[in-house]
């Protein structure tokens, strides 16, 4: 989704500072960028379609101090990606920029044509810039202007806006796509994430819907939708300027994979997994009798791993749906459901309008969250954070673990308040819980071999199989390797491949099958033959204890055996490490993926 950064403050190299804040924003994907800034009591603007680079090629030689700037990158929505078309956008005397989707901007630019205004570009964007400066004739007085402005908006936006005859303030909003405002000494920043300003501070508001921020050098007023001042909580960040970077690994997305057992860590500290304070940290669902998890992505597949360990563990029907499906089909709710929400950003359109349906229902809501005071967040009946920190890579790993993790962690809370767990299994799990960060570290850091991702890299096709909780497992492995390799594969129930899909094995392709479960494994090495025969290659990644060197197998990748209840968290960054190699070896720019943002913000 687009990125926005903007500043008022002191003079400094205002062009420098706005297109380093960008790039610590392309992580939420874009295909072009611009910026905006005040030069002798003018606004400029320089846009470039493409990378950071290309706007950093039409400014190079700009040596300028200045006190007020905004920024820009784009993830196209209206309008395909280029200069015209990227922020920011200046119509008479207003430029702004903005995140979001506005819906009804067509028979607003209607309205403005026939009062006699034209415009370069295609965007929805363009056409609220239009609207500002069409009712400034009017309004002079800049917060009724932009209220009159925005009631007439439907949809979502975080507009970050310069008056040129106001050039002493910066002005804000916030309608559902996020925006922060961050103040330092003698500045004030607007911006969509922290990333892009933690290099100046970590002092942060969070802006609420409805919000209007006018910022100057020294001060930040927020107004609320009736136009009274609002105070909002000062917030710090917790993300350290190393954090935001990806030294010493090649990519942020590596980095964030080998950051995973001390997540585990955290995350089993701060809930208490293991120890008698976990059992107030985490929520019983024991009263539930059907859960619904709704989520979109990899969300949604942690979700599907939950499902699995939930009805087995703590014998509460569960259900997954993909949230842009479940807020337009018939959903049945017995008294007594639960619907937990899953998104690392807390932003996700469609998530986020599910979890309003729901509630308007007055049914319970739970929320697996990763950024604090996200918007899920902060309208769900109860939210469990994941504490992965921000997740800079667009294809999530950390947080998806950490998704799994919390579910894992619920279903053990539920179980043991149903009594359903016998001592053995509540002592075994105990045990894995002592051990798998130190199993996972040493996996990733000595154990792990890119052996499957250079037969893998050639393919072009790749199938991922398993059964049950492994084939829930496959699912995001499968994804993770479409997203940053751009090689298409498919995972499938191994049962159901010989039902149509297996006309596709030739020889050759590769299919990474997930075998955990015990019961399951006879079945499905009789799947693993089946393909072999027809020519696959066949990668089995396990546990030790069920490694046997098959025949017909290729590869083995084996990690240690913990209990069920947490085995998902040791064979997930296996999947996780074999798509990301795969994508190094491709030349694929695995951070940032083409065509895909961090966070969609948009329906
Ligand atoms: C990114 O790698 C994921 N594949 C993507 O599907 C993501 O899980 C999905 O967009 C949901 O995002 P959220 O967790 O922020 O709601």
């Amino acid at each position: 989704m687009c990125g926005i950064i903007g500043y008022i403050g002191k003079k400094q190299n205002v062009i420098e500072l706005l297109i380093n804040g960008l790039k610590s924003l392309e992580y939420r994907g874009y295909d072009s960028a611009g910026i905006a800034y005040l030069e002798q009591d003018k606004i400029k603007v320089v846009k470039a379609l493409g990378k950071i680079a290309s706007l950093e090629e039409k400014t190079k030689n700009l040596n300028i101090l200045s006190t007020l700037g905004i920024g820009h990158t784009r993830w196209a929505t209206h309008g395909k990606p280029s200069d015209e078309n990227s922020h920011p956008h200046k119509v008479g005397h207003v430029t702004l920029i903005h995140n979001g989707i506005i819906e009804n901007y067509q028979v607003l630019k209607e309205m403005l044509l026939q009062e006699g205004y034209t415009f370069q570009s295609e965007t929805d964007t363009e056409i609220v810039a239009g609207l500002l400066d069409f009712y400034l004739k009017q309004e002079n007085n800049k917060l009724k202007l932009i209220q009159q402005v925005i009631n007439l908006l439907k949809g979502s936006f975080a507009l970050g806006i310069i008056f040129d005859d106001d050039t002493n303030h910066l002005y804000a909003v916030r309608q559902d796509s996020p925006l922060i405002l961050g103040t330092a000494e003698n500045m004030n920043f607007i911006a969509s994430d922290i990333p892009a300003i933690i290099k100046y501070t970590n002092q942060y508001i969070l802006l609420e819907n409805k919000d209007i921020a006018i910022l100057s050098e020294d001060s930040i007023q927020i107004f609320g939708e009736n136009l009274l001042k609002v105070e909002r909580k000062l917030l710090t960040s917790s993300l350290s300027i190393e954090e935001a970077r990806k030294t010493p690994y090649e990519h942020f997305m590596l980095k964030e994979i080998m950051e995973e057992p001390s997540l585990l860590e955290k995350i089993f500290s701060i809930y208490g997994f293991g120890t008698p304070s976990f059992l107030e940290k985490i929520p019983d669902l024991s009263k539930y009798k059907r859960i619904h998890i709704v989520a979109c992505g990899s969300a949604m597949y942690a979700g599907l791993v939950g499902k699995s360990l939930m009805e087995e563990y703590a014998d509460i029907e569960t259900s997954v749906y993909i949230a842009s499906e479940y807020r337009y089909q018939k959903n049945f709710y017995q008294e007594d459901t639960l619907v937990i929400f899953i998104s690392q950003s807390g932003e996700t359109a469609d998530t986020i309008a599910c979890l309003r349906l729901v509630k308007k229902l007055g049914i319970d809501t739970l929320a697996l969250v990763n950024v604090y005071g996200s918007t899920i967040a902060r309208e769900v009946d109860q939210v469990l954070y994941l504490y992965a920190g921000v997740e800079i890579a667009v294809a999530t790993t950390k947080a998806y673990l950490l998704q799994v993790t919390l579910l894992s962690m619920l279903v053990y809370r539920t179980s043991i308040a149903k009594d359903l767990l016998n001592k053995e299994n509540q002592e075994q799990i105990k045990e894995s819980i002592l051990h798998i960060t130190k199993i996972l570290e040493e996996f990733l850091n000595k154990e792990f071999r890119a052996e499957a991702s250079k037969i893998i890299a050639k393919a072009s096709d790749v199938f991922f199989l398993g059964r049950g909780i492994d084939y829930a497992i496959s699912l995001e492995g499968s994804l993770k390797l479409k997203e940053i390799s751009y090689l298409h594969s498919e995972a499938y129930q191994a049962g159901e491949l010989k039902h149509g899909t297996i006309s596709l094995v030739e020889e050759g392709t590769p299919v990474i099958t997930v075998i955990t479960d015990h019961r399951l494994m006879d079945k499905t090495m009789s799947n693993l033959k089946e393909v072999k025969a027809r020519g696959a290659y066949n990668v089995l990644i396990t546990t030790k204890d069920l490694i046997k060197n098959h025949d017909g197998i290729d590869l083995e990748i084996a990690i240690d055996e913990v209990h069920p209840l947490l085995q998902p968290l040791l064979i997930v960054p296996i999947l996780q490490m074999i798509a990301y190699h795969t994508a190094k070896i491709r030349g694929c720019d695995i951070d940032q993926p083409r065509n895909l943002a961090k966070s969609v913000t948009v329906e």
